[in-house]
């Protein structure tokens, strides 16, 4: 079912409505010829379709903001206001003959309005109705130049003033401002109205962002006001529907410039889609949905430029029982008023009191936070709040009560969704994010659809992307559910990565052969090698090591020595694995980095002969007689860690890795007294890290250390490099990596660049085949059982992690209804993917292949409820 005809089916009150359809033009729909074209087009489908048509159009783009600069230079450059009044004219001059029209003969009125008022005796004084009267000019302008232009081009559209039909309301505490310059509209929602309305024609071309008061004065809705005027008007026609035609796709998951993988959100009801616009959205103005949803008209976000896309639909018919976080956001600019009272506690009216001042001042406030002698509220950034000193003014009336203290700049960062308390356990990885912030303020809203966190702006700086992937790995954010979540940003904006071509997709009959015994893993040795020749490429690096937790399999060790690969180990298991599979490996080409291990195993290691890492100065002062004359690398805490989930961060307070720099001197000296001497300096912040910045934050405060020790050869800056998990997402980034660390190493050369990576080398080279056991629907839930479960790969269940599942069987079937992939494990979070599109005719004995699981798949797999472990083969061609 296509959007359109969801929207006519899925709403219960579409056949007692009008049949007239509201589209909403912005700024930059309005402002080029192709776009007049696409929006004859697009009104002349819709009348066609299902009746009558109302067109309401913003002004050009930039030319309100210009309206505004004339505002400001009338008040006290009258000469400058002028010639910016005449570059405005001319600039519609050059649009109106862009569209082959006499600008003059179209709207020399306005021109001539606009002129008169720049010296219009109220400009001195700001006078908030002149205002209103030049900002209307954009909108009057665009309309009546489109009306031009669609009847050139035989559209039979016809203008209409919209202050013939926007009725500004006064709403009690309304100041003079919000009276001329941001009104509500009263709705008349009377059959005779819409009759009266349709007698003008069916197809209308209307203003956005303007009304009139009781007086008939022109007055403004305020910024992003003709979303609000199409809502109205749709309200008062009880229209099918309000279609807000802008410039990106819909509505989305967070904001895609600053998070690419961002979801577009198909479907929403009108409390999320209010909640999301309310805090932080920019594609539909808050204001606008409260008349669409008391009307019960839907709502629909397209796409101008790509009108074939199904946006998003907003609607009564989107609530979805379901919990989950619907989207992420962030509000710059916030203003927490902090309110210290120490006779609070227990005062009657307190509240009340300073609540007062605030309305008195026209601020509404936002996020309250209270307790026994404080009170914290949050003020949006309104316009009042910028364009005025009302905080000063603010402050000087609330001494009288409590003492104040003003905090900015602050950003709200803000979950939305419907059932937001049943989701706090999915949260924590998103909580401890923030735990490690200063908060200075969480509100949860009483209506359950969101959860706000108020921190200092510096610190929102950058953090959205982390956080909605955190949402998307816990299972807060249900992307899963298709019907809600659409394509990402990076999808739609033909930024997704190509599939890189995977040596599994050619060799699916060998695989095929190989599932003969299951579930077993198969690694492809030239994958292996493909990694390990990208990585040597990278030419600032001296010495790799190949982290074998990652996957031990000899066959890859020894392909990896071949590369020239060192090898990494953790425990005296790994060491001793390590020399029976490649007896020849120089023991100097083998570090130990182990993590709380016995005596015993440092002893066997430095018998070995092996490069040993300590990370804390327990094992110098209690066993010094192992490292006396020994030459020994220190690992580094550097107070941050990094990577795809909390459980693979391994640096800072909370991570039990490294040594503290604060306490390094007292390292030094214990080693001195020991006799063991500091040839190395070592950090691995953590694992499944995308962005390259981070190792050269890292390299750096190793080298800065290295230069007080004196002693230091080789700096090692750990593993952790990303893989793709997702067919979609972008390879590692492995140019970036080179440059920061090409970086770093020319900063300080007389250092040894060492890496230790393991997932990088090993992921992709791996599958991990299984066979259906079973398939099952339970109350409306598809699951596909499986003989892998977690004791197989356990990484979904500890990480929430994603693996690409295929039916191998039945590569060429479409992609069939979501199913959970599950294992025979007697656990609920045995699970292996969530809502996988696998075949329809999916069925027992098929081989699924779970993809990207060369690393940590095998090495962690378990014997639990006694199934036997998976198997390994490999693949040489
Ligand atoms: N060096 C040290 C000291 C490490 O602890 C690790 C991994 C590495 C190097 C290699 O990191 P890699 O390049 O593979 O990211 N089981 C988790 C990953 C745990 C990583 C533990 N340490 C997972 O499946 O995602």
């Amino acid at each position: 079912m296509s959007a359109f005809s969801a929207l006519t089916a899925t709403n219960p009150a579409a056949s007692t409505r009008s049949a007239w359809s509201v589209l909403k033009f912005g700024g930059t729909s309005v402002s080029k010829r192709s776009r007049w074209d696409t929006i004859g087009r697009l009104a002349l489908a819709r009348r066609d379709e299902s009746g009558p048509v109302l067109v309401v159009v913003s002004a050009v783009s930039g030319v309100t903001n210009a309206l505004l600069a004339i505002i400001e230079a009338a008040q006290r450059d009258v000469a400058q206001a002028k010639s910016l009044a005449e570059v405005l004219c001319d600039k519609h001059r050059e649009f109106a003959a862009s569209l082959d029209l006499q600008a003059d003969a179209v709207i020399g009125q306005r021109f001539a309005e606009l002129h008169a008022l720049v010296v219009d005796t109220r400009a001195a004084r700001a006078d908030f109705g002149w205002q209103a009267e030049v900002q209307a000019l954009g909108e009057l302008m665009s309309s009546a130049l489109g009306e031009a232009y669609l009847n050139r081009q035989g559209i039979p559209i016809r203008w209409i003033d919209a202050r013939q039909h926007m009725r500004a309301i006064v709403l009690p505490n309304t100041t003079q401002w919000a009276a001329r310059l941001s009104v509500n509209c009263h709705i008349d929602t009377s059959d005779a109205y819409r009759a009266g309305f349709a007698e003008q024609g069916d197809l209308l071309i209307t203003q956005g962002f303007i009304a009139r008061d009781e007086a008939g004065q022109t007055c403004i809705l305020g910024r992003g006001g003709s979303d609000t005027s199409a809502a109205y008007f749709g309200a008062r026609l009880q229209a099918a529907r309000v279609e807000i035609w802008t410039d990106v796709p819909g509505m989305f998951s967070a904001n895609p410039r600053e998070v690419p993988q961002a979801r577009l959100l198909s479907r929403l009801d009108y409390e999320e889609a209010q909640e999301i616009a309310t805090t932080g959205a920019k594609v539909l103005h808050p204001r606008c949905i409260g008349p669409c949803r008391e009307a019960a008209v839907p709502l629909w976000i397209r796409d101008t430029e790509r009108p074939e896309l199904a946006g998003t639909l907003i609607d009564a018919s989107a609530v979805d029982a379901a919990p989950g976080v619907k989207a992420i956001s962030t509000r710059k600019g916030i203003v927490l008023v902090s309110m210290e009272s120490i006779g609070m506690w227990q005062q009657v009216g307190f509240l009340a009191d300073v609540f007062a001042i605030f309305r008195a001042h026209g601020l509404s406030v936002d996020l309250i936070g209270s307790a026994e002698s404080n009170v914290t509220v949050s003020l949006d950034p309104s316009e009042n709040l910028v364009s005025s000193n009302v905080i000063d003014a603010l402050c000087a009336d609330l001494v009288a009560f409590c003492r104040v203290k003003v905090i900015v700049p602050c950003a709200a960062i803000t979950l939305v969704g419907r059932g937001m308390r049943s989701l706090l356990h999915k949260l924590s990885d998103v909580m401890a994010v923030f735990g490690r912030e200063r908060v200075h303020l969480i509100s949860q809203s009483s209506n359950d659809l969101n959860l706000t966190f108020v921190v200092d702006e510096s610190v929102a700086e950058g953090l959205l992307p982390k956080l909605h992937e955190l949402l998307i790995a816990s299972g807060a954010m249900p992307v899963e559910e298709t019907d809600v979540f659409g394509p990402s940003w990076r999808q739609l904006s033909g930024q997704a990565a190509a599939r890189a071509a995977c040596w599994w997709q050619s060799r699916s009959t060998a695989l095929l052969a190989l599932a003969d015994s299951s579930p077993r893993y198969v690694y492809h040795l030239p994958t292996v090698r493909a990694r390990a020749q990208a990585l040597a490429a990278v030419e600032a690096v001296d010495r790799r090591f190949y982290a074998i937790k990652a996957n031990p399999h000899p066959a890859l060790l020894r392909t990896l020595v071949d590369e020239g690969y060192g090898l990494e180990c953790v425990s005296q298991g790994e060491l001793s694995h390590v020399f029976a599979s490649v007896p020849a490996l120089a023991p100097q080409r083998v570090l130990f980095t182990p993590s709380f291990a016995a005596r015993e195993e440092y002893l066997l290691a430095r018998e070995r002969g092996v490069r040993i890492t300590l990370d804390s100065v327990y094992p110098l002062e209690h066993w010094p007689e192992l490292f006396h004359g020994q030459d020994l690398q220190l690992r580094i805490d550097p107070g941050f860690g990094s990577g795809h989930h909390e459980k693979v961060r391994t640096g800072g307070k909370g991570a039990k890795f490294g040594l503290p720099a604060s306490r390094l001197a007292e390292f030094l000296a214990t080693a001195d007294r020991v006799g063991a001497r500091i040839v190395g300096l070592h950090a691995h912040i953590g694992s499944g890290v995308t962005d390259a910045a981070h190792w050269r934050t890292v390299y750096s405060q190793l080298a800065g250390l290295a230069e007080q020790i004196g002693t230091v050869e080789s700096i090692d800056v750990g593993g952790g490099l990303g893989v793709p998990y997702e067919p979609d997402a972008p390879a590692f980034d492995l140019d970036a990596y080179a440059r920061a660390l090409a970086e770093v190493k020319s900063a300080w050369p007389h250092y040894e660049l060492w890496i230790e990576p393991g997932r990088y080398l090993v992921a992709e080279a791996g599958v991990l085949l299984t066979r259906v056991t079973q398939c099952v629907d339970k109350l409306g839930v598809r699951r596909i059982g499986v003989d892998a479960g977690m004791n197989a790969l356990i990484r979904p269940a500890l990480y929430g992690a994603y693996h690409e599942i295929l039916n191998l069987s039945r590569l060429q079937d479409a992609a069939g209804s979501p199913a959970d992939v599950v294992g025979p494990i007697c656990e609920s979070g045995d699970v292996l993917g969530r809502r996988r599109r696998l075949p329809d005719r999916t069925q027992e004995g098929d081989v699924l292949l779970i993809a990207t699981a060369g690393a940590y798949g095998a090495a962690m797999a378990s014997t639990y409820n006694l199934r036997a472990l998976p198997d390994e083969e490999l693949l040489d061609d």
